[in-house]
């Protein structure tokens, strides 16, 4: 889909003049733990924007898990779990709102009106999409994949969120978003003109991608990944196996070199240094000196996220009682979002 007018996309050190300005909305599949790629991609800027005083809501995307596969294996446990990633890795429940989509009816009866938006051969052809069929384990797609990126639409628009922090993949869905918002703004104004809907702008991570340990995209259901709560001791095995290449002086240079490079970019990010001096200091070193590097960088980098989250992990009530507090939040924000979507519509 291509829109009109380009709406441009920020990196997370464009600076947010009026922080309190805009509404942030983002989120995840609770399919597994988050790894590390999460935190450099997304965790780390939602927890800065958080701090300076963006309005945050984090979705729980439940209902998009059984977009790929028949049914959500062990849902309720995954979703505690990804809370318990939230917190410990900085967000404050307090200041933002932490949610499952399915506990918010009116956000998923967005999903109607906005089908209407879009065409079959827009849903058809999403990249993303696409590449989630490719991977998929199913004999069968089936049409919550073809609809998700506009249920996702929902996941944004029901709050009017106009700023999504995602990773590159996700690129394709946000221009979902603002598509259907566009079109939605034009085929239902308000009686006096003004828009319901902002078109939202994707925030993307000024850090380059990690790569999962086998070279392919690091993925919580590819098993390619160091998870943030995994153990020093999973860290060192996940990292020891990860694949690189027979040239013994370690480069950054990722488009020759994506395995090697992406181990030195994960070790550059926890010290907080260049890849290229990381690069330099493991000089002739080797793919084993490398690994060493990569996994001492890590487990000191997480020693305290991983001491908090051990610590929230023995209270499971207290992060059901985070999820129902948010929903009640959610809930409030979608019913007024769809009386508004009703009455534009003339349903009310
Ligand atoms: N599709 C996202 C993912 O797989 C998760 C997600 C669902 C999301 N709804 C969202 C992300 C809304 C941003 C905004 O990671």
């Amino acid at each position: 889909m291509t829109t009109a007018t380009a709406v441009s996309d920020l990196t997370a050190s464009d600076p947010i003049a009026d922080p309190a300005a805009h509404r942030v909305l983002t989120g995840d599949r609770p399919t597994g733990p988050l790894h590390l790629g999460h935190y450099f991609g997304t965790l780390q800027n939602r927890v800065r924007l958080q701090d300076r005083g963006v309005e945050m809501f984090v979705l729980v995307a439940d209902y998009q898990v059984i977009t790929d596969r028949d049914l959500a294996d062990r849902l309720a446990e995954h979703t505690e779990n990804l809370v318990l990633d939230y917190l410990a890795a900085g967000l404050d429940p307090d200041r933002a709102t932490i949610f499952a989509h399915s506990a918010v009816p009116a956000l998923n009866q967005l999903l109607l009106p906005f089908l209407s938006l879009v065409s079959v051969a827009e849903l058809s052809r999403n990249p993303t999409v696409k590449d989630e069929i490719a991977h998929s384990s199913q004999a069968a797609v089936n049409g919550l994949m073809f609809t998700y990126p506009v249920h996702q639409a929902a996941d944004i628009l029901f709050c009017k969120a106009d700023l999504v922090p995602v990773g590159q993949d996700q690129l394709p869905h946000l221009e979902v978003a603002r598509t259907i918002a566009r079109r939605f703004n034009e085929r239902y104004p308000h009686a006096d003109g003004s828009a319901v809907f902002p078109r939202p702008k994707a925030l993307l991570s000024d850090a380059p991608m990690l790569l999962g340990t086998d070279g392919g995209k690091m993925s919580k259901s590819r098993g390619n990944a160091v998870s943030l709560g995994a153990t020093e001791d999973e860290t060192a095995r996940i990292i020891r196996g990860a694949k690189t290449d027979a040239e013994r002086r370690i480069s950054y240079d990722p488009a020759n070199r994506p395995e090697v490079s992406s181990l030195v970019l994960l070790a550059a990010l926890c010290q907080e240094r260049t890849p290229e001096a990381i690069a330099e200091e493991i000089g002739d070193g080797g793919a084993a000196a490398l690994k060493r590097t990569v996994t001492e960088s890590v487990n000191e980098y997480f020693r305290p996220l991983r001491a908090r989250r051990a610590e929230l992990a023995t209270d499971r009530g207290r992060l059901r009682q985070v999820l129902r507090d948010g929903a009640a939040r959610a809930n409030a924000i979608a019913d007024a979002t769809l009386a508004e979507v009703r009455e534009v519509m003339g349903a009310i």
